[in-house]
Protein backbone atom coordinates (compact mmCIF):
# COMPACT_ATOMS: atom_id res chain seq x y z
CA UNK A 1 0.00 0.00 0.00
CA UNK A 2 1.17 3.67 -1.10
CA UNK A 3 2.06 5.96 2.21
CA UNK A 4 0.24 9.49 1.68
CA UNK A 5 4.27 10.86 1.03
CA UNK A 6 4.66 8.08 -1.47
CA UNK A 7 1.08 9.44 -3.43
CA UNK A 8 2.26 13.01 -3.05
CA UNK A 9 5.42 12.70 -5.26
CA UNK A 10 4.47 11.46 -8.66
CA UNK A 11 7.35 9.34 -10.24
CA UNK A 12 9.02 12.36 -11.55
CA UNK A 13 9.33 14.06 -8.63
CA UNK A 14 10.06 10.60 -6.42
CA UNK A 15 13.13 10.53 -7.87
CA UNK A 16 14.20 14.78 -7.38
CA UNK A 17 12.73 13.72 -3.97
CA UNK A 18 14.49 10.93 -3.10
CA UNK A 19 17.75 13.01 -4.62
CA UNK A 20 17.35 15.74 -2.37
CA UNK A 21 16.48 13.78 0.76
CA UNK A 22 19.85 12.26 0.65
CA UNK A 23 18.21 8.81 -0.53
CA UNK A 24 21.02 7.66 -3.34
CA UNK A 25 20.30 5.05 -5.45
CA UNK A 26 23.64 2.66 -4.83
CA UNK A 27 23.84 -0.82 -7.28
CA UNK A 28 20.27 -0.94 -7.67
CA UNK A 29 19.76 -0.87 -4.03
CA UNK A 30 18.20 2.15 -1.94
CA UNK A 31 20.54 3.42 1.33
CA UNK A 32 19.40 5.78 3.56
CA UNK A 33 21.76 8.72 4.45
CA UNK A 34 22.52 8.55 8.19
CA UNK A 35 20.96 11.60 8.27
CA UNK A 36 17.16 10.29 6.86
CA UNK A 37 17.35 6.82 8.51
CA UNK A 38 13.66 5.67 10.08
CA UNK A 39 14.28 5.42 13.86
CA UNK A 40 10.44 4.11 14.09
CA UNK A 41 9.32 0.61 13.47
CA UNK A 42 7.26 0.08 10.14
CA UNK A 43 4.56 2.16 9.59
CA UNK A 44 1.00 -0.44 9.47
CA UNK A 45 -0.97 -0.07 6.54
CA UNK A 46 -4.71 0.44 7.02
CA UNK A 47 -7.00 -2.50 5.39
CA UNK A 48 -10.30 -2.94 4.96
CA UNK A 49 -11.01 -6.20 4.35
CA UNK A 50 -9.89 -6.93 8.42
CA UNK A 51 -12.64 -7.50 10.67
CA UNK A 52 -13.80 -4.20 12.86
CA UNK A 53 -11.59 -5.33 15.68
CA UNK A 54 -8.60 -6.07 13.55
CA UNK A 55 -9.15 -3.27 11.50
CA UNK A 56 -9.21 -0.39 14.63
CA UNK A 57 -6.08 -2.40 16.02
CA UNK A 58 -4.30 -1.90 12.74
CA UNK A 59 -5.27 2.07 13.11
CA UNK A 60 -4.50 1.79 17.02
CA UNK A 61 -0.86 0.43 16.15
CA UNK A 62 -0.33 3.92 14.04
CA UNK A 63 0.26 5.92 17.39
CA UNK A 64 3.09 5.62 19.40
CA UNK A 65 1.35 7.06 22.75
CA UNK A 66 3.67 6.40 25.49
CA UNK A 67 2.25 2.72 26.61
CA UNK A 68 2.78 3.84 30.38
CA UNK A 69 -0.64 6.03 30.31
CA UNK A 70 -4.22 6.24 28.27
CA UNK A 71 -4.10 9.70 26.83
CA UNK A 72 -7.93 11.28 26.70
CA UNK A 73 -7.15 14.70 26.37
CA UNK A 74 -7.44 15.18 22.56
CA UNK A 75 -9.83 17.86 22.82
CA UNK A 76 -6.95 20.11 24.08
CA UNK A 77 -4.34 18.44 21.49
CA UNK A 78 -4.21 15.42 19.67
CA UNK A 79 -1.35 12.73 18.87
CA UNK A 80 0.32 12.31 15.47
CA UNK A 81 -0.18 8.86 14.16
CA UNK A 82 3.19 7.35 12.99
CA UNK A 83 2.66 7.48 9.34
CA UNK A 84 2.29 11.55 9.75
CA UNK A 85 5.09 11.42 12.24
CA UNK A 86 7.61 9.82 9.52
CA UNK A 87 7.02 11.94 6.75
CA UNK A 88 6.87 14.76 9.11
CA UNK A 89 10.86 14.00 10.25
CA UNK A 90 11.47 13.17 6.63
CA UNK A 91 10.06 16.68 5.34
CA UNK A 92 11.79 18.72 7.97
CA UNK A 93 14.96 16.61 6.77
CA UNK A 94 14.66 17.42 2.99
CA UNK A 95 14.07 21.37 4.21
CA UNK A 96 17.44 21.41 6.57
CA UNK A 97 19.33 20.11 3.41
CA UNK A 98 17.85 21.93 0.79
CA UNK A 99 15.90 25.33 2.48
CA UNK A 100 14.80 26.60 -0.84
CA UNK A 101 13.99 23.18 -1.94
CA UNK A 102 10.77 21.97 -0.38
CA UNK A 103 8.24 23.75 -2.69
CA UNK A 104 9.75 22.34 -5.90
CA UNK A 105 10.27 18.92 -4.56
CA UNK A 106 7.06 18.22 -3.07
CA UNK A 107 5.27 20.00 -5.72
CA UNK A 108 3.55 23.17 -3.58
CA UNK A 109 3.48 26.22 -5.74
CA UNK A 110 3.03 29.85 -4.08
CA UNK A 111 -1.03 29.68 -4.02
CA UNK A 112 -0.67 26.12 -2.37
CA UNK A 113 -3.29 25.52 -4.92
CA UNK A 114 -3.19 21.92 -5.32
CA UNK A 115 -2.61 21.64 -1.24
CA UNK A 116 -6.20 23.95 -0.74
CA UNK A 117 -7.83 21.82 -3.51
CA UNK A 118 -7.36 18.24 -1.71
CA UNK A 119 -8.64 19.97 1.70
CA UNK A 120 -11.09 21.14 -0.18
CA UNK A 121 -12.45 18.31 -1.66
CA UNK A 122 -12.08 16.43 2.04
CA UNK A 123 -14.22 19.27 3.83
CA UNK A 124 -16.97 19.59 1.12
CA UNK A 125 -15.83 23.04 -0.31
CA UNK A 126 -13.45 24.35 -3.37
CA UNK A 127 -10.61 25.43 -3.22
CA UNK A 128 -10.75 29.10 -3.27
CA UNK A 129 -13.06 28.66 0.24
CA UNK A 130 -10.46 27.08 2.66
CA UNK A 131 -7.26 28.16 4.10
CA UNK A 132 -4.31 26.96 6.33
CA UNK A 133 -3.77 28.39 9.78
CA UNK A 134 -2.30 28.26 12.29
CA UNK A 135 -5.25 26.78 14.84
CA UNK A 136 -8.48 27.65 15.97
CA UNK A 137 -8.03 31.01 17.21
CA UNK A 138 -6.34 32.05 14.38
CA UNK A 139 -9.04 31.47 12.25
CA UNK A 140 -11.79 32.77 14.94
CA UNK A 141 -9.53 36.00 14.77
CA UNK A 142 -8.85 36.78 10.89
CA UNK A 143 -12.51 36.72 10.77
CA UNK A 144 -13.54 38.12 13.95
CA UNK A 145 -11.49 41.36 13.13
CA UNK A 146 -11.49 41.32 9.04
CA UNK A 147 -15.43 41.64 9.53
CA UNK A 148 -16.34 44.91 9.54
CA UNK A 149 -18.34 45.54 12.91
CA UNK A 150 -19.20 48.66 13.94
CA UNK A 151 -20.55 50.42 17.70
CA UNK A 152 -23.74 48.57 18.19
CA UNK A 153 -23.79 46.06 16.08
CA UNK A 154 -24.66 43.12 17.95
CA UNK A 155 -23.24 39.37 18.00
CA UNK A 156 -25.33 36.89 19.55
CA UNK A 157 -22.90 33.81 21.22
CA UNK A 158 -23.27 30.48 23.09
CA UNK A 159 -23.03 30.99 26.82
CA UNK A 160 -20.51 28.22 26.47
CA UNK A 161 -18.01 29.55 24.27
CA UNK A 162 -13.93 29.02 24.30
CA UNK A 163 -11.74 31.77 24.92
CA UNK A 164 -9.98 31.81 21.45
CA UNK A 165 -13.70 33.65 20.34
CA UNK A 166 -14.30 35.74 23.62
CA UNK A 167 -10.64 37.05 23.64
CA UNK A 168 -11.32 39.10 19.60
CA UNK A 169 -14.75 39.44 20.48
CA UNK A 170 -14.20 40.99 23.72
CA UNK A 171 -11.88 43.52 22.32
CA UNK A 172 -14.30 44.07 19.04
CA UNK A 173 -16.50 44.95 22.19
CA UNK A 174 -13.87 47.46 24.27
CA UNK A 175 -12.33 48.87 20.73
CA UNK A 176 -15.35 49.25 18.83
CA UNK A 177 -18.80 49.09 20.92
CA UNK A 178 -19.48 46.02 19.62
CA UNK A 179 -22.26 44.70 21.87
CA UNK A 180 -21.79 41.04 23.28
CA UNK A 181 -25.18 38.91 23.55
CA UNK A 182 -24.28 35.58 25.15
CA UNK A 183 -27.45 33.03 24.34
CA UNK A 184 -28.05 30.10 27.49
CA UNK A 185 -28.24 26.73 25.74
CA UNK A 186 -29.53 24.03 27.47
CA UNK A 187 -27.58 21.66 28.54
CA UNK A 188 -29.46 19.24 31.63
CA UNK A 189 -32.27 19.36 29.71
CA UNK A 190 -31.50 19.61 26.09
CA UNK A 191 -33.78 16.63 24.01
CA UNK A 192 -34.40 18.63 21.07
CA UNK A 193 -32.46 21.16 18.54
CA UNK A 194 -35.16 23.18 18.00
CA UNK A 195 -34.52 24.34 21.94
CA UNK A 196 -31.14 25.46 20.74
CA UNK A 197 -32.05 27.00 17.99
CA UNK A 198 -35.17 28.81 19.53
CA UNK A 199 -32.39 29.82 22.09
CA UNK A 200 -30.51 32.05 19.68
CA UNK A 201 -33.62 32.89 17.65
CA UNK A 202 -35.54 34.76 20.57
CA UNK A 203 -32.59 36.92 20.98
CA UNK A 204 -32.42 38.05 17.58
CA UNK A 205 -32.99 41.95 17.00
CA UNK A 206 -32.70 45.00 14.10
CA UNK A 207 -29.06 45.09 15.77
CA UNK A 208 -27.96 41.79 15.37
CA UNK A 209 -25.14 41.32 12.82
CA UNK A 210 -23.98 37.60 13.40
CA UNK A 211 -24.53 34.51 15.56
CA UNK A 212 -21.06 32.98 16.98
CA UNK A 213 -21.17 29.22 18.46
CA UNK A 214 -18.82 26.48 18.90
CA UNK A 215 -20.17 23.45 16.82
CA UNK A 216 -19.40 21.20 19.99
CA UNK A 217 -18.54 23.36 22.90
CA UNK A 218 -15.33 22.48 25.12
CA UNK A 219 -17.07 22.61 28.57
CA UNK A 220 -19.75 20.05 27.84
CA UNK A 221 -18.73 17.95 24.71
CA UNK A 222 -22.80 18.32 22.96
CA UNK A 223 -22.72 18.45 19.67
CA UNK A 224 -24.97 21.72 18.94
CA UNK A 225 -27.30 21.88 15.57
CA UNK A 226 -25.17 23.42 13.49
CA UNK A 227 -26.39 23.23 10.11
CA UNK A 228 -30.11 24.65 11.81
CA UNK A 229 -28.32 27.26 13.74
CA UNK A 230 -26.37 28.13 10.58
CA UNK A 231 -29.73 28.15 8.79
CA UNK A 232 -31.29 30.57 11.44
CA UNK A 233 -28.65 32.95 10.78
CA UNK A 234 -28.75 33.29 6.56
CA UNK A 235 -32.91 33.47 7.23
CA UNK A 236 -32.37 36.51 9.46
CA UNK A 237 -29.49 38.36 7.41
CA UNK A 238 -27.03 37.30 9.66
CA UNK A 239 -23.32 35.62 9.23
CA UNK A 240 -22.85 32.40 10.87
CA UNK A 241 -19.27 31.69 12.73
CA UNK A 242 -18.39 28.38 13.63
CA UNK A 243 -15.50 27.20 16.03
CA UNK A 244 -15.27 24.22 14.68
CA UNK A 245 -11.74 23.17 16.93
CA UNK A 246 -13.35 19.60 17.89
CA UNK A 247 -14.91 18.47 15.09
CA UNK A 248 -12.14 18.38 12.22
CA UNK A 249 -10.98 14.71 12.26
CA UNK A 250 -13.91 13.67 14.70
CA UNK A 251 -16.74 13.97 12.49
CA UNK A 252 -17.59 14.16 8.90
CA UNK A 253 -17.75 17.84 8.12
CA UNK A 254 -19.04 19.38 4.45
CA UNK A 255 -19.33 23.12 4.81
CA UNK A 256 -21.18 24.08 1.77
CA UNK A 257 -24.17 21.50 3.18
CA UNK A 258 -24.00 23.49 6.58
CA UNK A 259 -24.50 26.56 5.37
CA UNK A 260 -22.18 28.35 7.37
CA UNK A 261 -19.89 31.51 6.38
CA UNK A 262 -17.16 31.24 8.22
CA UNK A 263 -15.53 27.74 9.99
CA UNK A 264 -12.12 27.71 11.91
CA UNK A 265 -11.06 24.44 12.98
CA UNK A 266 -7.76 22.89 14.56
CA UNK A 267 -5.26 20.39 12.73
CA UNK A 268 -3.53 19.47 15.55
CA UNK A 269 -6.45 18.26 18.27
CA UNK A 270 -8.85 15.63 16.32
CA UNK A 271 -7.29 15.78 12.97
CA UNK A 272 -4.04 14.86 15.10
CA UNK A 273 -1.58 16.73 13.06
CA UNK A 274 1.67 18.76 13.54
CA UNK A 275 1.16 21.78 16.59
CA UNK A 276 0.37 24.87 15.41
CA UNK A 277 -1.82 23.92 11.89
CA UNK A 278 -5.47 24.04 11.47
CA UNK A 279 -8.11 25.44 8.51
CA UNK A 280 -10.27 28.52 7.81
CA UNK A 281 -13.67 27.96 5.77
CA UNK A 282 -14.40 31.39 4.17
CA UNK A 283 -17.46 30.88 2.04
CA UNK A 284 -16.80 32.40 -1.09
CA UNK A 285 -20.35 31.47 -3.40
CA UNK A 286 -23.55 32.09 -3.28
CA UNK A 287 -25.55 35.38 -2.19
CA UNK A 288 -24.87 37.89 0.89
CA UNK A 289 -20.60 37.33 1.14
CA UNK A 290 -20.08 38.70 3.70
CA UNK A 291 -16.76 41.71 3.37
CA UNK A 292 -14.02 40.77 5.02
CA UNK A 293 -11.08 42.73 5.66
CA UNK A 294 -7.68 41.11 5.93
CA UNK A 295 -5.81 42.07 8.97
CA UNK A 296 -2.74 39.68 8.22
CA UNK A 297 -1.99 39.14 4.88
CA UNK A 298 0.98 39.88 2.46
CA UNK A 299 -0.92 39.90 -0.87
CA UNK A 300 -3.89 42.58 -0.62
CA UNK A 301 -2.87 44.78 -3.71
CA UNK A 302 -2.97 41.91 -5.92
CA UNK A 303 -6.41 40.61 -4.40
CA UNK A 304 -8.64 42.65 -3.34
CA UNK A 305 -7.30 46.53 -3.74
CA UNK A 306 -7.58 46.13 -7.40
CA UNK A 307 -11.80 45.31 -7.24
CA UNK A 308 -12.16 47.57 -4.31
CA UNK A 309 -12.42 44.53 -1.82
CA UNK A 310 -15.67 44.12 -3.45
CA UNK A 311 -16.49 40.36 -2.15
CA UNK A 312 -18.20 39.36 -5.77
CA UNK A 313 -15.29 39.99 -7.67
CA UNK A 314 -12.23 38.20 -5.78
CA UNK A 315 -12.53 35.21 -7.18
CA UNK A 316 -10.03 33.24 -4.62
CA UNK A 317 -10.49 34.81 -1.32
CA UNK A 318 -8.26 32.32 0.00
CA UNK A 319 -5.48 33.33 -1.78
CA UNK A 320 -5.61 36.52 0.40
CA UNK A 321 -5.83 35.08 3.41
CA UNK A 322 -3.77 32.19 3.25
CA UNK A 323 -0.17 33.49 2.19
CA UNK A 324 0.90 35.47 5.00
CA UNK A 325 4.81 35.30 4.41
CA UNK A 326 6.97 32.52 4.84
CA UNK A 327 5.41 29.09 5.88
CA UNK A 328 5.80 26.20 7.53
CA UNK A 329 5.79 23.70 4.95
CA UNK A 330 6.28 20.52 6.42
CA UNK A 331 3.95 20.98 9.12
CA UNK A 332 1.37 21.83 6.61
CA UNK A 333 2.32 18.79 4.74
CA UNK A 334 2.21 16.49 7.43
CA UNK A 335 -1.51 17.87 8.37
CA UNK A 336 -2.42 17.18 5.10
CA UNK A 337 -0.71 13.68 5.41
CA UNK A 338 -3.31 13.19 8.54
CA UNK A 339 -6.16 14.15 6.24
CA UNK A 340 -5.17 11.65 3.52
CA UNK A 341 -5.23 8.70 6.41
CA UNK A 342 -8.36 9.70 8.23
CA UNK A 343 -9.91 9.92 4.66
CA UNK A 344 -7.89 5.87 3.99
CA UNK A 345 -9.85 5.03 7.11
CA UNK A 346 -12.78 6.72 6.09
CA UNK A 347 -14.03 9.97 8.01
CA UNK A 348 -17.94 8.18 8.23
CA UNK A 349 -16.06 5.24 9.44
CA UNK A 350 -14.19 7.27 12.13
CA UNK A 351 -17.46 9.56 13.50
CA UNK A 352 -19.05 6.06 13.86
CA UNK A 353 -16.33 4.72 16.01
CA UNK A 354 -15.89 7.92 18.55
CA UNK A 355 -19.44 8.07 18.82
CA UNK A 356 -20.16 4.70 19.86
CA UNK A 357 -17.23 4.29 21.80
CA UNK A 358 -18.64 7.86 23.98
CA UNK A 359 -22.03 6.68 23.62
CA UNK A 360 -20.36 3.36 25.58
CA UNK A 361 -18.52 5.77 27.91
CA UNK A 362 -21.22 7.43 29.08
CA UNK A 363 -23.45 4.24 29.60
CA UNK A 364 -20.69 2.96 32.16
CA UNK A 365 -20.00 5.75 33.68
CA UNK A 366 -24.22 5.98 34.52
CA UNK A 367 -23.67 2.27 35.48
CA UNK A 368 -20.56 3.18 38.01
CA UNK A 369 -21.91 6.26 39.42
CA UNK A 370 -25.90 6.12 39.15
CA UNK A 371 -27.87 9.16 40.10
CA UNK A 372 -25.13 10.85 41.81
CA UNK A 373 -23.17 12.36 39.03
CA UNK A 374 -23.75 14.27 36.47
CA UNK A 375 -23.34 13.88 33.20
CA UNK A 376 -22.99 16.87 30.95
CA UNK A 377 -23.11 15.38 27.46
CA UNK A 378 -26.14 13.92 26.54
CA UNK A 379 -26.03 10.18 25.68
CA UNK A 380 -28.45 11.11 22.54
CA UNK A 381 -27.18 10.29 18.72
CA UNK A 382 -27.37 13.42 17.25
CA UNK A 383 -25.72 15.62 20.32
CA UNK A 384 -22.94 13.29 20.91
CA UNK A 385 -19.40 13.60 20.27
CA UNK A 386 -15.84 12.38 21.22
CA UNK A 387 -16.31 14.37 24.68
CA UNK A 388 -17.76 13.78 27.60
CA UNK A 389 -18.04 15.52 30.53
CA UNK A 390 -19.13 14.86 34.09
CA UNK A 391 -18.92 15.44 37.36
CA UNK A 392 -19.58 12.12 39.97
CA UNK A 393 -19.46 14.39 43.15
CA UNK A 394 -22.76 15.80 44.85
CA UNK A 395 -21.22 19.39 44.97
CA UNK A 396 -20.62 20.50 41.06
CA UNK A 397 -19.33 23.67 41.84
CA UNK A 398 -16.43 22.36 44.30
CA UNK A 399 -13.45 23.20 41.96
CA UNK A 400 -10.68 21.51 44.27
CA UNK A 401 -12.22 18.12 44.34
CA UNK A 402 -12.50 17.69 40.22
CA UNK A 403 -9.27 19.54 40.13
CA UNK A 404 -7.71 16.43 42.50
CA UNK A 405 -9.57 14.18 41.01
CA UNK A 406 -8.21 14.27 37.68
CA UNK A 407 -4.87 15.05 38.99
CA UNK A 408 -4.94 11.39 40.92
CA UNK A 409 -6.00 9.64 37.84
CA UNK A 410 -3.01 10.77 36.11
CA UNK A 411 -0.44 10.10 38.71
CA UNK A 412 -2.15 7.22 40.34
CA UNK A 413 -3.87 5.27 37.80
CA UNK A 414 -2.02 6.95 34.58
CA UNK A 415 -5.39 8.19 32.94
CA UNK A 416 -4.83 11.78 31.26
CA UNK A 417 -8.32 13.94 31.06
CA UNK A 418 -8.98 17.39 32.18
CA UNK A 419 -11.82 19.38 33.98
CA UNK A 420 -13.68 22.20 32.78
CA UNK A 421 -15.38 25.26 34.23
CA UNK A 422 -18.86 26.29 33.73
CA UNK A 423 -22.03 28.09 34.18
CA UNK A 424 -24.47 25.61 33.76
CA UNK A 425 -27.17 28.48 33.10
CA UNK A 426 -26.13 31.82 32.17
CA UNK A 427 -25.46 34.30 35.03
CA UNK A 428 -25.34 31.41 37.91
CA UNK A 429 -23.61 32.93 40.82
CA UNK A 430 -21.06 29.77 40.93
CA UNK A 431 -18.90 27.97 38.60
CA UNK A 432 -20.02 24.19 37.31
CA UNK A 433 -16.71 21.90 37.21
CA UNK A 434 -16.55 18.53 35.25
CA UNK A 435 -14.27 16.29 34.57
CA UNK A 436 -13.83 16.20 30.25
CA UNK A 437 -12.65 12.72 28.78
CA UNK A 438 -11.36 12.51 25.33
CA UNK A 439 -12.85 8.93 23.32
CA UNK A 440 -11.10 8.81 19.91
CA UNK A 441 -9.99 6.30 17.15
CA UNK A 442 -6.32 4.92 19.05
CA UNK A 443 -8.80 3.98 22.27
CA UNK A 444 -10.66 1.27 22.80
CA UNK A 445 -13.70 -0.18 24.50
CA UNK A 446 -11.30 -1.70 27.06
CA UNK A 447 -9.79 1.70 27.71
CA UNK A 448 -12.94 2.74 28.37
CA UNK A 449 -14.12 -0.15 30.32
CA UNK A 450 -10.26 0.85 31.87
CA UNK A 451 -10.99 4.92 32.57
CA UNK A 452 -14.21 4.42 34.45
CA UNK A 453 -12.79 1.40 37.06
CA UNK A 454 -9.55 3.79 37.68
CA UNK A 455 -12.31 6.79 38.09
CA UNK A 456 -14.58 4.86 40.39
CA UNK A 457 -11.75 4.04 42.33
CA UNK A 458 -10.40 7.31 43.28
CA UNK A 459 -14.00 8.48 43.85
CA UNK A 460 -14.60 5.81 46.06
CA UNK A 461 -11.05 7.36 48.35
CA UNK A 462 -12.05 10.63 48.16
C1 LIG B 1 -13.98 25.29 21.56
C2 LIG B 1 -12.54 25.64 21.37
N1 LIG B 1 -12.22 26.63 20.52
C3 LIG B 1 -10.94 26.98 20.28
C4 LIG B 1 -9.90 26.34 20.90
C5 LIG B 1 -8.51 26.74 20.59
O1 LIG B 1 -7.98 25.82 19.71
P1 LIG B 1 -6.55 26.04 19.05
O2 LIG B 1 -5.55 25.65 20.07
O3 LIG B 1 -6.54 25.13 17.86
O4 LIG B 1 -6.47 27.46 18.69
C6 LIG B 1 -10.18 25.31 21.81
C7 LIG B 1 -9.08 24.62 22.49
O5 LIG B 1 -9.22 23.76 23.29
C8 LIG B 1 -11.53 24.96 22.05
O6 LIG B 1 -11.85 24.00 22.90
Amino acid sequence: METAIERNIDNKDRRRFLKLAGIAAAGGAITLSTACQSTSKKVPSIDHSLSENRFWKRVQEQFIIDPKQVYMNIGTTGAMPLRVLENYDQYNRVIARHPMGFMDEMDWDFGMNKQRELLGKQFGCTKDEIIFTRNTTDGLNTVLFGLPFERGDEILLSHHEHVSALSPLNILKDRFGVVLNEVEIPVLDLEESDQVVEAFKKQISHKSRAILFSHIPYKTGVRLPARDICKLARDNGLISIVDGAHCSGMIELDFREMGCDFYAASGHKWQCGPGATGILYIRNHGDNLPLLWPQNSCLYQFVSQPVHNDRSKISDISSLFGLRGQENYPALQAMLDACDLWEEIGRGRIEAYVCELSSYLKKRIKQAFGKSASLFSPDIPEFTSGLTSFNPFPDVSDQKKIEEFVDRLKKEMGYVIRFTEFNLRKGDPKSTYASRISTHLFHDQKQVDGVVEAMYHIWKTM
